[in-house]
């Protein structure tokens, strides 16, 4: 028993270190690869559009397929299926003849190793530590406004009152009943006693309602964590996070303009077509897997789709979207801009002002740790002073090709007042400071 134990541990190490020395890569870099190029039709341990990718090496190796030919596949599977390979043509006829990228051109034999090697021994996710974020509540500034108010209100009216009694009293005194007598001395002499009291509670309410007012007005759009209830319970824990799906995958509009958009239903149907359950791993406290299934059948019920005959129905109902992230009318914010030209000195800076939380994503020093909420919430407070203390602190890439072309004239002059020190060059230097660029 023992040796049959012993002979098999021995095979298995010797199976792993052939893998090993087959797939020579950097995992950490074959990981953002994979989400980068991959994640929008593979996931590491289910079936996306393309099939699950996890020990893909070993897998494979077990049915006789060796790395070359995985090598192969992923740089050109076109050309591989065109040049007759048996193998590549099945699994193109199982997947409905659905058509991999062509990554020529776009990755090196290396990238192609770093994503083996690391879908292959993906390490365990540890978890990031969200940034801690004060919730803002206005509403609470409000409410002191009108406590406040009200109370005042009420002092006011008693006040009144009594002092009318008093003047009824002066004009018409000799008509005075015995009850109506006490009562007014009851009152002046309550009054007497107690002015010192009163006086510091108008005077506190009157402070608290000027600092309600003042509180509110500071506070005017200003919505830090902020989080509304969604019409469907997308969860970007367990896409982003769990499932490591690319932000830009969904969020495409980034790269080329001003908005981001939220994605369309087609796009959640590339996926959910072949995900109508939910069996991951990760449950929310308080929700089941059960919940998470039927809030997948939603995406069904609004894009229409049948999902016994496997075809849509024509009846769609447009999912309504609850906004969180709205700038005022008159302020001019372009993703594209940040996420594209201003992408590495934005990583580069944060990093360096936050050495405890470490982003990878471009979008994080803006949005927070999306990956790790369930429930998108403001993560800062998208005024001005935060926009324009980004712009005073953060570097100019003057070396991207964005830059390159459009300030090359400018970088001349900046050279000359600034020095030929480059990293000073910060945004408000290329006019991230004047109001015509943030404002119509
Ligand atoms: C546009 C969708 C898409 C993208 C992007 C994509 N794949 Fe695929 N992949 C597929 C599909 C679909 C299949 C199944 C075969 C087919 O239909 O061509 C597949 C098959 C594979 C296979 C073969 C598995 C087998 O058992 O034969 C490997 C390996 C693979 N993909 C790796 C990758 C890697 C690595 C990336 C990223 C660099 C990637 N794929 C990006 C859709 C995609
Ligand atoms: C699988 C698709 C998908 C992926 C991947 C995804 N998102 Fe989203 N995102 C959505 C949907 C759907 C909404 C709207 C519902 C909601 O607010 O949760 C949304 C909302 C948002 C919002 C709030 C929009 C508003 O109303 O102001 C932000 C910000 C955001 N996503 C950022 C990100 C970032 C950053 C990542 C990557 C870490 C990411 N998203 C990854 C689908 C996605
Ligand atoms: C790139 C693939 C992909 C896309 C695109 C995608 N999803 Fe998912 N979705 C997943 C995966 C993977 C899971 C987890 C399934 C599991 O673990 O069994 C999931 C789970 C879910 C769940 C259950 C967990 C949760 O988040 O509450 C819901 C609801 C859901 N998706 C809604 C959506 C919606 C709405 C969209 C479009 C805005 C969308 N998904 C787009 C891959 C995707
Ligand atoms: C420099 C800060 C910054 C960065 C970086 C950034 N965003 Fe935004 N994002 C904003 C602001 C500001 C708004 C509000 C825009 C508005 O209301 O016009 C916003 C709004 C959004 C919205 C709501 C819809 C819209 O476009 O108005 C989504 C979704 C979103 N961002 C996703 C992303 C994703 C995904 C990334 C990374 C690819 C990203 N953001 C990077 C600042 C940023
Ligand atoms: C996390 C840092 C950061 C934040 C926050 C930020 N920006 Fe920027 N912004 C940049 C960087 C970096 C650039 C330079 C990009 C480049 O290389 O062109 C830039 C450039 C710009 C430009 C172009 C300036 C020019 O002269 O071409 C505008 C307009 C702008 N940002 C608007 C905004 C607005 C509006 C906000 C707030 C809603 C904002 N930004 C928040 C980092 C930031
Ligand atoms: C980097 C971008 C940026 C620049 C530069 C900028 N603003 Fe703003 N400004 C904003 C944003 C974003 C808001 C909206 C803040 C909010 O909704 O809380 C805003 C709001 C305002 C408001 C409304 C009051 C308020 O605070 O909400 C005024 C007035 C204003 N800006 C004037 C100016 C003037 C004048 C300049 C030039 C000296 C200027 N801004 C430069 C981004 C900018």
């Amino acid at each position: 028993m023992n040796k049959i134990i012993a002979v098999c541990m021995l095979t298995l190490f010797t199976s792993i270190s052939v893998i090993a020395q087959k797939v020579n890569g950097d995992v950490k870099n074959g990981e953002k690869l994979f989400k980068d190029n991959c994640t929008a039709c593979h996931a590491l341990d289910r079936k996306l559009t393309g099939p699950a990718l996890k020990g893909i090496v070993s897998s494979l190796s077990e049915e006789g397929v060796d790395v070359e030919w995985i090598r192969k596949w992923i740089m050109n599977n076109e050309a591989l299926r065109k040049s007759g390979d048996k193998r590549a043509n099945k699994t193109y006829e199982e997947y409905d003849k659905v058509a991999m990228d062509v990554f020529e051109g776009r990755l090196s034999e290396q990238n192609i190793d770093d994503i083996l090697a690391y879908v292959e021994n993906p390490p365990e996710p540890k978890e990031e530590a969200a940034p801690v974020v004060v919730q803002k509540n206005n509403s609470n500034d409000i409410n002191y406004i009108l406590v406040s108010f009200a109370c005042l209100g009420v002092i006011l009216i008693f006040t009144l009152l009594k002092i009318n009694q008093l003047v009824k009293l002066k004009t018409s005194s000799s008509e005075l009943s015995e009850l109506e007598a006490t009562r007014i001395r009851t009152f002046s002499q309550f009054y007497i006693k107690y002015k010192g009291a009163l006086y510091c509670l108008i005077t506190l309410f009157l402070a608290l309602s000027l600092y309600g007012v003042w509180a509110w007005l500071m506070g005017i759009g200003v919505d830090k964590g902020y989080e509304p209830e969604q019409p469907i319970y997308f969860s970007h824990k367990i896409h982003a996070g769990e499932n490591k799906i690319n932000c830009q995958l969904c969020h495409s509009g980034a790269k080329y303009g001003k908005v981001s958009e939220i994605p369309s239903l087609s796009v959640c149907m590339n996926c959910h077509r072949n995900i109508s359950e939910y069996t991951g791993k990760y449950i929310e406290p308080g929700k089941s897997k059960e919940f998470y299934t039927a809030e997948i059948k939603k995406i069904y019920e609004h894009v229409g789709w049948d999902e016994e005959n496997q075809k849509y129905t024509g009846n769609q109902k447009p999912v309504k979207w609850e906004r969180i992230h709205n700038m005022p009318d008159f302020v001019y914010f372009n993703h594209s801009q940040h996420v594209v030209a201003g992408e590495k000195t934005i990583i580069a800076d944060y990093n360096k002002k936050n050495p405890n939380h470490q982003i990878d994503v471009v979008c994080k020093a803006c949005h927070g740790a999306i990956d790790t909420m369930n429930v998108v919430r403001m993560a800062n407070d998208f005024t001005m002073g935060w926009c324009v203390e980004c712009h005073r602190t953060t570097e100019v890439d003057m070396n991207n090709g964005y830059n390159a072309a459009y300030f090359n004239k400018l970088h001349e002059k900046l050279k000359k007042e600034y020095g030929e020190d480059k990293s000073k060059i910060t945004v408000d230097a290329i006019g991230g400071l004047e109001c015509g660029k943030c404002h119509y």
